[in-house]
């Protein structure tokens, strides 16, 4: 595969400034085909992910713990998407974490702009996802930057601005970390792996980890664009912090879109490709994709954990020896980042790309 190319193929428009100039109607650049249109119809409203106790995996009693352990394999093999509740995170650090985030994208747009990012690293202040010319875009702005390995943590990449940020940035990594590490363990015991098969084959103490901001800006004709378009995440597993207001995620559950319904101070946990890849597809990524809003903005932290980036990444041998076959051909994740950075959303196509020739 080609590598990236050092600038972006067109000048950067900030989605904010165009939602901010009052216009009523988008640029057509951000006008989505028929088919990726965020329908109107939507799925039962009562149908959402599963929601998951985290705390009773400390429970005294047996039965609590393994009836907890169970309702998150089975999120995993049915969802690829959960939301966990009790799960050890100060909540005071959830909300001063969206806010610092929410000052920051609200400060002036000079100040933003000192953070521009390129897509050499995605590190900084972005617009766009991919580098292809004339593609249509999303209707976000985002903030990228890299919490580990401590050999990629630049404080220099980070904001300034509010002045509590960076403090608050390293507390908030810090604590999802020792959640993150926590759910690998279930999730190697739940696929019948020992507790430290995942984390070890990310790489131990030297995974990756990393943070995305999202901005989604109001939109004057929601109904045409999307926040962000169909994907699924190419890293290990996601621990996403929603807005508290502003509902926007879409979960793919059996070829409709389902709009999650954050519970309170809860994150949403989901299932990257490289952990379909290890689980040889016993766990799957899960499309998903955000819809915007004509009279709210909308914020979310996306925090991702991802193997060591230069690693082969390959499914277990003991599952492809219980299965039978190994589905996927080994790759890095460095290299396997590339596709996502070069041609933007592309809901599983990446993924689909490893498939061993059989
Ligand atoms: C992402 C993502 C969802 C959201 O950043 O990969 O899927 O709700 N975000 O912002
Ligand atoms: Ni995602």
């Amino acid at each position: 595969m080609s590598s990236i190319q050092q600038d972006w193929p067109e000048p950067i428009v900030r989605v904010q400034s165009l939602s901010d100039s009052g216009q009523g109607v988008i640029p057509e650049r951000y006008v989505k085909p028929l088919g990726d249109r965020p329908s109107m119809v939507s799925s039962a409203a009562d149908v959402d992910i599963p929601i998951i106790n985290l705390g009773e995996l400390y429970s005294d009693d047996d039965r609590v713990r393994a009836n907890t352990i169970s309702q998150i394999n089975h999120a995993c093999r049915d969802w690829g998407f959960f939301q966990v509740v009790n799960h050890g995170v100060s909540p005071e650090l959830m909300d001063r974490a969206r806010e610092a985030w929410r000052e920051f994208f609200h400060s002036p747009m000079d100040v933003k702009q000192k953070h521009a990012n390129l897509p050499t690293t995605y590190e900084g202040y972005g617009s766009r996802l991919g580098v292809k010319k004339g593609a249509i875009l999303d209707w976000s702005d985002y903030y990228f930057l890299h919490y580990l390995p401590c050999s990629l943590k630049d404080y220099n990449k980070w904001p300034l601005l509010p002045s509590d940020c960076r403090e608050v940035i390293d507390e908030y990594g810090k604590q999802l970390v020792i959640l993150a590490k926590k759910l690998m363990k279930v999730l190697s015991v739940n696929l019948g792996l020992s507790e430290e098969y995942l984390q070890n084959a990310f790489g131990g103490e030297n995974i990756g980890a990393c943070l995305r901001v999202n901005f989604y800006p109001k939109c004057p004709q929601p109904d045409l664009t999307l926040g962000l378009s169909s994907h699924s995440d190419p890293g290990g597993m996601t621990l996403l912090l929603p807005d508290n207001h502003v509902p926007g995620l879409q979960v793919r559950k059996d070829g409709s879109w389902i709009t999650v319904k954050p519970a309170r101070h809860a994150f949403i946990v989901n299932i990257g490709d490289q952990i379909q890849v290890l689980s040889n597809a016993i766990y799957k990524s899960v499309e998903h994709r955000v819809i915007v809003n004509p009279s709210e903005e909308r914020v979310s932290l996306a925090f991702f954990y991802n193997p060591k980036s230069d690693i082969p990444i390959k499914p277990a041998e003991d599952l492809v020896t219980r299965e039978g076959a190994s589905l996927y051909q080994p790759m890095t994740f460095d290299e396997y980042r590339l596709f996502i950075r070069l041609r933007g959303p592309c809901g599983k196509s990446q993924v689909e790309s490893l498939k061993s020739p059989r």
